[in-house]
């Protein structure tokens, strides 16, 4: 750790240098510069077998910024960005504040990395924060006193999570924990996610499950049904569940349709609402 880490608030006992971690390893594929040799590792041993990977990453970051722009295009102005990574261009609070500088976004992840660097950037934002949280509980995530400082619970708010879940593996009930945030949600709520799916291309995804495994990361990816299960008790929208690059597509992606992609997405609106 450097002595501009320790400025930015990190504590060694934070994290294990020995383990890569989702945030960092991502934030290596999106070619940020927040990760360590041990993130670089696993990031380049899966590309070595799995060169579009990068690419993939940069898909799941549009299909968020258009699932973002769809939700306040639907009159959403808050949003609970769940797992929200280390940031880098075109987070939620910045497209959604484009569209209306009143929209609130609370930001939670585990990774110290990511929530440090959070703060940093949204220092003198007051409609968005970062909160350090498990996503797994969420009855603590969803009584602290930071989120509702920025959102109110009684009006419409998007959950989004956004290539996140695959990281919850089945033992911890991950639909379950969704509806723990969705039986909180007021009428007009919508979530937004994305998604790991092996469909189509099985073979690599196991050599990318067995990666993460290896490395002590648990990793899940799941069938199209598994991850259309976490949308129950929401209405998806058009075009339903979809690969992100062909989900209400803007010309941007630049993706080999002709290739599978690995992961799978939607936004959902409350059912009854
Ligand atoms: C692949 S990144 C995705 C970042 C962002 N959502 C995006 O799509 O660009 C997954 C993020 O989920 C976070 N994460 C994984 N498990 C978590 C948990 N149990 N609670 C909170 N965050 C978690 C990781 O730290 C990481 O930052």
């Amino acid at each position: 750790m450097t002595g501009g880490d320790v400025a930015l608030g990190w504590r060694l006992d934070d994290f294990d240098p020995g383990r890569p971690s989702p945030a960092r390893v991502y934030d290596y594929w999106l070619g940020g510069k927040h990760n360590f040799a041990v993130d670089r590792k696993l990031a380049t041993d899966a590309v070595a077998f799995w060169p579009e990977l990068p690419q993939v990453m940069r898909v799941n970051r549009a299909f968020l910024q258009r699932a973002v722009r769809f939700l306040v295009s639907a009159g959403i102005r808050q949003f609970l960005d769940l797992g929200s990574g280390i940031p880098t261009r075109g987070n939620v609070h910045e497209v959604a504040q484009e569209a209306d500088p009143e929209a609130r976004v609370v930001y939670v992840d585990l990774d110290p990395v990511a929530v440090t660097h959070s703060r940093a950037l949204l220092a003198g934002n007051e409609s968005a924060i970062v909160v350090q949280a498990d996503l797994r509980d969420p009855g603590s995530l969803l009584d602290s006193s930071m989120l509702h400082s920025v959102l109110d619970l009684n009006e419409p708010v998007a959950v989004v999570m956004m290539a996140l879940l695959h990281f919850v593996p089945d033992s911890e009930d991950p639909a379950k924990i969704v509806a723990g945030y969705r039986d909180a949600l007021a009428p007009g709520s919508y979530l937004a996610l994305s998604h790991g799916c092996s469909e189509g291309c099985e073979e690599l995804a196991g050599k990318l499950e067995e990666l993460y495994h290896r490395a002590g990361t648990p990793f899940t990816l799941r069938s199209r049904a598994a991850v259309a299960e976490f949308f129950d008790g929401f209405e998806l929208v058009e075009p339903g569940l979809a690969p992100p690059p062909v989900w209400r597509p803007d010309g941007g992606e630049g993706f080999d349709e002709r290739k599978p992609f690995p992961g799978i997405g939607g936004v959902g609106r409350l059912l009854g609402s």
